[in-house]
């Protein structure tokens, strides 16, 4: 079998990937390593970029976003009792869009479906020869040995996935910083504490107040990392969460049986660059951030947007030029994403060993934050999503 791209994974990137070249018709397979349904359980992402959204929309998957995803025009940063409003829309003119991951990728999947396109789940996959002019992917299914012939592999597979894995020791430079806490999120079929989002920095540690829709809300607590998820029963949960909130939305919480539990570790992370020979990573598979930016996903599909162009100029203009400055272009825009990632959550997040200095410092800047429509301006645009 030959085709033009190997997608290697069907998360966000690899799916979104997929329908980029779908679309200009470029003929590209997916393979994934788990069940549709265990990548459709993963409860992760929910906020989008209004550049995200844009890219939905130009690849035709944003009708239901638009029908069911809320948008927001700004969020709530809590602290010392008090709360600041970011009001991303007057400081911006951007809003961001609230839909979760679970969505997007069931509307991709929708739509390769729909359009007839392959994917192969639970196959246990080799990307090889992407060094050289002629790539191979191997991979088992259903215990039969499978090869694929191909122009490109993308190496959507994730942080933990094959594809940076396969790339020769010493060909990419990794730079990380791994925080010394998780975070414990809960998704329930709760009314939302507050229409918008609430980002709580507590002396008991870090919160944040999400959602999914008008009924169903996702909370965060930081946590340590070396407790479990059955050391978090709901009662606790919901008793550490309220006691970290401001009165009044503390007053207002809404509790109930959780529909989904899980710790998720808080990770810098780049590889660079982002391709070598016929081989390119995007999404998490060249980079994470952690979460309390919401970058994650938005920076999939900023990777996806580039290396599309890229192979979409490979394919209709014959030029490699594109292709050559993905991973400049790219890392560019990864690279500021994780400057604010980190930096949010140095500012939101209780760091002990910081001791009364760190959090003097954190409180300082809170109320700096507060009072200057400058700092306010710079923290909203780039939640916002920066511009491709
Ligand atoms: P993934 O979503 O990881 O998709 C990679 C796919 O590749 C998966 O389906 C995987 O099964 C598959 N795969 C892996 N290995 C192989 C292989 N060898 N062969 C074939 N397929 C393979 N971001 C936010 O903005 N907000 C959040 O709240 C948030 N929470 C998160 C919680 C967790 C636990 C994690 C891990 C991430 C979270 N993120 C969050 C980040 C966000 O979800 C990711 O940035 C986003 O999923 C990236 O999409 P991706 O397609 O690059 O990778
Ligand atoms: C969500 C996750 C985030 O990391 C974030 O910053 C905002 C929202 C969420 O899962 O809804």
């Amino acid at each position: 079998m030959r085709v033009q791209v190997v997608i290697i994974g069907a998360g966000p990137a690899g799916l979104l990937l997929g329908q980029c070249l779908l679309r200009e018709g470029i003929d590209a397979v997916v393979l994934e390593s788990r069940t549709r349904e265990h990548v459709l359980g993963r409860i992760r992402a929910g906020v989008l970029e209004s550049g995200t959204v844009a890219l939905l929309e130009r690849v035709g998957v944003a009708e239901r976003l638009h029908a069911e995803g809320l948008v927001h025009e700004g969020f709530d940063i809590a602290f010392a009792g008090g709360r600041t409003r970011i009001d991303l829309a007057g400081l911006t003119g951007k809003t961001v869009t609230v839909y979760g991951q679970t969505e997007i990728t069931r509307d991709l999947m929708d739509a390769r479906a729909a359009a007839g396109a392959k994917t192969l789940y639970e196959a246990q996959v080799l990307p090889e020869g992407f060094e050289g002019s002629k790539p191979t992917v191997r991979f088992v299914k259903d215990g039969k040995n499978h090869s694929i012939e191909c122009d490109f592999i993308a190496g959507c597979d994730g942080f933990h996935g094959i594809s940076r894995a396969s790339v020769p020791a010493g060909a990419l430079r990794t730079c990380e910083r791994v925080y010394p806490f998780g975070w414990m999120g809960v998704l329930a079929d709760t009314p939302p504490v507050s229409e918008e989002l609430i980002y709580v920095s507590h002396e008991r540690g870090f919160a944040l107040c999400s959602q999914r829709s008008r009924t169903r809300s996702r909370y965060y607590v930081q946590c340590p990392l070396s407790e479990q998820v059955d050391e978090w029963p709901d009662e606790r949960f919901w008793a550490e969460l309220r006691r970290r909130l401001p009165e009044d939305a503390a007053a207002g919480l809404a509790t109930g049986a959780s529909i989904e539990k899980s710790i998720a570790p808080l990770r810098s992370f780049v590889a660079e660059p982002l391709s070598f020979g016929r081989l390119f990573l995007a999404g998490d598979a060249g980079h994470i951030v952690p979460p309390t930016g919401a970058k994650g996903l938005n920076l999939a599909a900023s990777d996806v947007h580039y290396l599309a162009e890229g192979l979409i100029s490979f394919y209709k203009e014959k030029s490699s030029s594109e292709l050559e400055c993905y991973s400049q272009k790219a890392l560019a825009r990864v690279w500021k994403a994780e400057r604010f990632s980190w930096w949010m959550t140095k500012l939101l997040h209780r760091f002990p060993e910081e001791g009364d200095f760190g959090r003097r410092m954190q409180l300082a800047e809170l109320e700096y934050i507060s009072g200057s429509r400058a700092a306010q301006t710079a923290l909203a645009e780039n939640y916002v999503g920066l511009p491709y």
